[in-house]
């Protein structure tokens, strides 16, 4: 148990909103714990320690001091506001619609950040970078969300576009800030689209700068052995480099939901409706083909119909018909 002094201790620097000095008095608090035996109970207060310090780092590359605001936002400055974007997503993994083997991979992952402590103690580490492959609208981006959300980290999308110069080398130098900000601030760094880092397009000149920059990539992601956890998409696995994959600690494959994950897809999307009434054999073979986001935005439109229809549930026609308009608008895309 802590002793009054360092309860004292904790609740003073909490009441002052000195959160360097609550993380420090934390982390005090799980090395005597730990010196008693308590491994469990010293692993619990690390992990708070970090939850904390991750929250009070309010600005990348500048450690401000302590604040007194309860949620401070960690924002890219100077340069780096132009090469991505912050947020604190409330995403969970819970409010995805993944296969059971996907859905299991990704709690494990985050299991082992949550008890990275665990870990450390026998010299292993979380795995920390996950490559993303599927077709678009299956949940690749919103699965950075939510890691961040379940860890509560802030999510920084790295924008690619940001970064990719025509200018020689000034793209690695871009590069390279967004990933000395991976070693400086704990987070999930998502690498959204890939392969516009791979992609080989233009003239001779623009083939040598994207192989430059690739390299590039390469090499930071070798030097990386921090705490952040960096997340990369794509929606063409052929188009990246093998190189590339094998930097990763983890691949998930994205898949279309089968008939099963469709109809799970109609009934989160309509969970506000009463759905007894659906033929969900009918419904889930008229949704094969489409991705989890086109089968939710069906959804949606089957159930403004029946809503501006003075229906008070859609049914099983409106449903297919929204799944079916939504399958020929596709051939435009
Ligand atoms: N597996 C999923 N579970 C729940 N919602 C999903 C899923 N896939 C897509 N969506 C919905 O569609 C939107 C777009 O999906 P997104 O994550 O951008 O797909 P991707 O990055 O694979 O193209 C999400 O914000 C979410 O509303
Ligand atoms: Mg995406």
């Amino acid at each position: 148990m802590a002793t009054a002094q360092q309860l004292l201790g904790l609740i003073r620097s909490h009441a002052r909103g000195d959160e360097e000095r609550f993380h420090a008095l934390t982390l005090q608090l799980a090395a005597s714990e730990d010196r008693k035996g308590h491994k469990k109970l010293a692993g619990e207060l690390r992990n708070l320690a970090e939850e904390t310090l991750a929250k009070s780092q309010a600005t990348i590359g500048l450690r401000t001091p302590p604040t007194k605001r309860p949620t401070p936002i960690v924002a890219p400055r100077g340069e780096l506001a132009g090469l991505m974007s912050a947020a604190y997503p409330k995403t969970r993994l819970s409010h995805m619609i993944l296969d059971a083997g996907t859905a299991g991979q990704l709690k494990r992952v985050v299991e082992e950040h949550r008890r990275r402590w665990q870990l450390q103690e026998h010299g292993l580490h979380p795995r920390h970078r996950l490559l993303l492959i599927g077709p678009p609208g299956s949940g690749k981006t919103m699965t950075a969300s939510a890691l961040a959300g379940e860890l509560g980290l802030p999510l920084f999308t790295v924008l690619l576009h940001g970064v990719i110069t025509r200018f020689m080398g000034e793209s690695a130098a871009k590069l390279r800030l967004v990933f000395d900000a991976i070693a400086d601030t704990r987070g999930v760094y998502l690498f959204d689209e890939l392969d516009a880092l791979a992609a080989q397009r233009g003239n001779e000149n623009d083939v040598g700068e994207a192989r430059r920059l690739l390299n590039s990539f390469l090499q930071f992601l070798d030097e990386d052995h921090g705490e952040s956890l960096i997340v990369a998409t794509t929606n063409h696995q052929g188009l990246l480099d093998k190189a590339i994959f094998r930097r990763f600690h983890l691949l998930l494959e994205y898949r279309l939901p089968d008939r099963a994950l469709i109809a799970d897809t109609v009934r989160a999307r309509l969970a506000n409706f009463d759905l007894k009434g659906l033929d969900w054999t009918v419904v889930s073979e008229a949704g094969e083909g489409l991705s989890t986001a086109e089968i939710m935005r069906a959804a949606e439109d089957a159930a403004r119909e029946a809503v501006l229809d003075g229906h008070t549930t859609p049914d099983t026609q409106q449903v297919v018909t929204a799944l079916h308009n939504r399958k020929s608008a596709l051939r435009f895309l």
